[in-house]
């Protein structure tokens, strides 16, 4: 088991699906976990369920797209925690648009919380590491969706090719500092994200039934099934620990075997 205890990890989206399988983890690991996300209510809710099982965690309100507000939510986890070891940039928004639907505001939107908050997120941690004297850790959400176009998802897929974007160019402007920048892409995660995607499915008459598109999808799995959000616990530790401190600029697939590359 990768060793977490004490790493002070900062997580954006954590009140969601995947970010809180992962910030229960990895602070049943020992990690003392920021949870952040834009509802105050909801992130102090899953950092006093944390506290009450015994681990340690706080709970911050974000909206990644506001630069000082992620400068306060690192420096909250600093003055917290006495440092900040990794960044996980995990909040994220999706939307089902057919191609030719897709508005000026709709791409604005989704590619300012997924490539924008991003960028904003790897360049405050970055001060916050040079700060601390060097080295750290950022992980990015990316997705399969970074490697594939998928009709009608384009603008949230050009988001996450932006992310692997990032973290490819992040990995080599700061690598000589032992800071590193990698990425974890899920499949078909059962998130409240697929909900919305799959409703946009239908009020698009692309599908008819409740899960008939998150079930196509999922369908193409090559190890059968969807993916729960507990399925990314294990890359997210792995990316947190000092076990990948010798790996950057990556984009881990983890989804059962959707994309091969
Ligand atoms: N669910 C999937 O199938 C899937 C697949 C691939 C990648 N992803 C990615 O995984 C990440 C987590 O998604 P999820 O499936 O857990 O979805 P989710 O909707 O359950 O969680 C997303 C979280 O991000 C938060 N968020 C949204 N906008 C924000 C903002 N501006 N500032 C701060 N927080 C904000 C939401 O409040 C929510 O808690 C996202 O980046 C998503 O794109 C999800």
């Amino acid at each position: 088991m990768p060793k977490l205890t004490d790493k002070s990890i900062v997580i954006t989206g954590a009140t969601g699906g995947i970010g809180a399988a992962i910030a229960r983890a990895l602070a049943a690991d020992g990690a003392a976990i920021t949870v952040a996300d834009l509802s105050q209510e909801a992130a102090d809710n899953l950092a006093g369920e944390i506290a009450a099982a015994g681990g340690k965690a706080i709970g911050v309100a974000v909206d990644v797209r506001e630069r000082a507000q992620v400068r306060a939510m690192l420096d909250k986890a600093a003055d917290a925690f006495g440092r900040v070891d990794v960044l996980f940039n995990n909040a994220g928004i999706a939307q089902t648009r057919p191609f030719l639907d897709i508005t000026e505001e709709d791409w604005r939107l989704v590619t300012d919380v997924n490539a924008l908050g991003v960028l904003i997120g790897m360049q405050e941690a970055v001060k916050t590491f040079r700060q601390q004297g060097g080295g750290g850790k950022i992980i990015n959400t990316a997705s399969i969706a970074a490697k594939q176009g998928y009709e009608p998802l384009a603008h949230y897929c050009a988001s996450k090719f932006a992310v692997v974007a990032m973290t490819q160019a992040a990995a080599r402007a700061f690598g000589k500092e032992g800071i590193t920048a990698n990425c974890f892409c899920p499949g078909v995660v059962a998130t409240p994200m697929w909900d919305v995607i799959d409703k946009g499915f239908r009020d698009n008459k692309l599908t008819t039934k409740e899960n008939e598109a998150f079930d196509t999808f999922a369908a193409t799995a090559v190890l059968g099934r969807a993916s729960q959000p507990a399925d990314l616990v294990g890359v997210a530790r792995y990316l947190a620990s000092s076990d990948s401190d010798f790996m950057t600029g990556q984009s881990l697939m983890v989804d059962g075997g959707m994309v091969f590359i």
